[in-house]
């Protein structure tokens, strides 16, 4: 065998520019701590796991935080994931490496088990998005490319960070089916937007500034 084998990383993706992403850590305390505040929130706490009434401490409630902000492009498993090698070697791949990125936030979300960033990626994003994406963990259901896109920025304890990204699509097939959620108020300063109250727990506010952020194409590998 050649030593001169690529190694797979652990996954490829989007990694934030330190500066965004300390920036991005204190906006996902903010969208928790707003969360946290609103009546609304406070009376459909259940879904938590807590009684109404109780005080939940979402920062708390989240008690695991990636260590690395970032949004994966291709999960690899340093080779052993299906279609890695296959992806490792398109040229968009090979040319990609190393290149900055800005990435757009449009929606911040919270459900009993992950809070997360929605991502719109763009055309040139789009071409180092895998094809079954969204299909490897929906096989049933159709989506628009890139509907997974996402960074997480927690998960409860005992949740896997890749629960983040199936969350997100949950969001996006109960408004592919027409439901916009309940509309349940306003979050207002650097997470200002509408929030929607989708059942089970499932909150998502729609940002009504898009926040950018600077990240680097690479892989990980741990
Ligand atoms: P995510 O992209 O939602 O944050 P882990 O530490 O569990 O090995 O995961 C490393 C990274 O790879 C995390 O960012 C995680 O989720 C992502 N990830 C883990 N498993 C998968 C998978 N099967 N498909 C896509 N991404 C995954």
């Amino acid at each position: 065998p050649s030593l001169e084998k690529d190694l797979l990383p652990l996954y490829f993706g989007w990694f934030l520019a330190k500066r965004d992403e300390d920036s991005l850590r204190k906006t996902s305390h903010e969208f928790l701590e707003q969360l946290g505040n609103l009546k609304a929130f406070k009376k459909r706490l259940l879904a938590y796991g807590y009684e109404d009434k109780h005080k939940l401490d979402l920062l708390k409630h989240f008690a695991k935080t990636p260590n690395i902000l970032h949004c994966t492009a291709k999960f690899c498993d340093y080779g052993k994931a299906v279609g890695s090698e296959e992806y490792a070697r398109q040229e968009v791949v090979k040319k990609s490496y190393s290149k900055g990125y800005t990435l757009h936030i449009t929606a911040l979300f919270a459900t009993p088990r992950t809070v997360g960033a929605r991502l719109e990626l763009t055309e040139e994003q789009l071409l180092l998005w895998p094809l079954d994406a969204e299909r490897e963990v929906m096989p049933k259901d159709s989506f628009p490319r890139g509907s997974r896109a996402h960074i997480t920025l927690g998960t409860a304890a005992e949740v896997q960070d890749v629960q983040t990204g199936i969350d997100l699509l949950e969001f996006i097939k109960l408004q592919q089916a027409g439901r916009e959620g309940e509309s349940l108020g306003e979050l207002t300063g650097s997470v200002a937007g509408k929030v929607s109250y989708f059942d089970n727990g499932m909150w998502m506010v729609n940002l009504s500034r898009k926040i950018e952020v600077k990240s680097i194409f690479s892989g990980y590998y741990g």
